[in-house]
């Protein structure tokens, strides 16, 4: 685990550190000589704050060997946009296509564009650019918003399925009718397929353990392994199985005062619960560092701190 395959997802709630440990991750394989990609899909970004630099929506590099990117919503829904009705050029009559874009403008602002055209880059990143790289590292928003982005191929294929079904007995009423019995040339039907392809291929890799990993970050805490344990679930039912947990902010050993001593108490019974609840997982503990992860010198201990440690696991 996180030693091999080529993409790993970083989940888990609001505030567990997420961002902190898909950095960690990501500078750990650049300081192993593999040439990694950190990825921000969450719209409120914080990975370019960990590194101090303005990320941007294409890679720049952030360090040696590691290039860094926040994928901006809205630049890429204007490009998705621009895409379609690249796509429809050509297809609609000439005289419907001032009103069809205007429709596609209209859309573009409607609920589920801009989640829509995340997800279209995160299949780019998966499928086209992220070529040039030995690992790329995706650090999700909280919980709810990344499993629906994880299982929207399966949707989106099942949706594109329906569409293509309807347009095919269009196409085939019209063959019987029209066109003597002549195939139509359908490019609606062949950009609806092509997306299709992408999907069932993102799916796949997805879907394939060697290639993809799913890694939850939790803190000890009720609420964060409650979420954390039907976000494991939620994914399982689409057949994509988180492997390992990074149990992050463990308090030290070296507890003084009834106050802490009690913290580390409570701390043991929600460790005790977490062996319990996730007893397929491979879990790591993160120990809580003096201060909040906030440098790049930080960074680079707790990056430290993950490869000792997973050499010895
Ligand atoms: N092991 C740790 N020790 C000390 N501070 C930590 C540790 N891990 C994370 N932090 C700090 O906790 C805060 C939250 O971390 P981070 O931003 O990585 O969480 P997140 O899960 O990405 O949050 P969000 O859901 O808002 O994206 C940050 O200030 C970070 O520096
Ligand atoms: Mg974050």
């Amino acid at each position: 685990m996180i030693k091999e395959e080529k993409i790993l997802f970083v989940g888990g709630k609001g505030g567990v550190g997420k961002s902190t440990s898909a950095a960690a991750i990501a500078l750990m394989l650049a300081n192993l000589g593999e040439k990694t990609l950190l990825v921000s899909t969450d719209p409120a970004h914080n990975v370019g704050d960990i590194f101090h630099k303005t990320l941007k929506n294409d890679p720049i590099q952030v360090y040696p060997g590691l290039d860094a990117l926040e994928i901006d919503p809205s630049i890429e829904t204007s490009n998705y946009i621009k895409k379609v009705k690249e796509n429809i050029r050509g297809v609609v009559k000439s005289h419907m296509q001032q009103e069809v874009y205007r429709q596609i403008d209209a859309a573009s602002s409607a609920p589920g564009a801009e989640e829509a055209s995340l997800f279209d880059r995160i299949v780019s990143i998966i499928l086209d650019e992220g070529e040039a790289y030995d690992r790329i590292i995706f650090d999700t928003a909280p919980t709810g918003h990344t499993l629906r982005l994880l299982t929207l191929p399966e949707l989106m294929s099942v949706w594109i399925d329906g569409m293509l079904e309807r347009r095919k007995k269009r196409n085939d009423t019209y063959t019987q009718l029209l066109n003597d019995g002549e195939p139509v040339e359908d490019p609606v039907f062949q950009v609806l397929q092509q997306r299709k392809i992408r999907f069932l291929n993102v799916r796949k890799i997805l879907l394939n353990k060697n290639k993809t990993g799913f890694i939850f970050i939790l803190n000890p805490e009720r609420l964060s392994i409650i979420e954390t344990s039907k976000a494991v679930k939620t994914l399982a039912d689409h057949d994509l199985h988180v492997s390992t947990l990074f149990i992050n902010k463990i308090l030290s050993q070296e507890v003084d005062g009834d106050f802490w001593k009690k913290r580390k108490q409570n701390e043991q019974d929600y460790l005790s619960w977490i062996e319990k609840e996730f007893a397929q997982q491979d879990k790591h503990y993160i120990p809580l560092f003096e201060t909040d992860i906030n440098s790049l010198e930080l960074l680079k201990s707790f990056a430290t701190f993950l490869n000792n440690h997973l050499k010895t696991t």
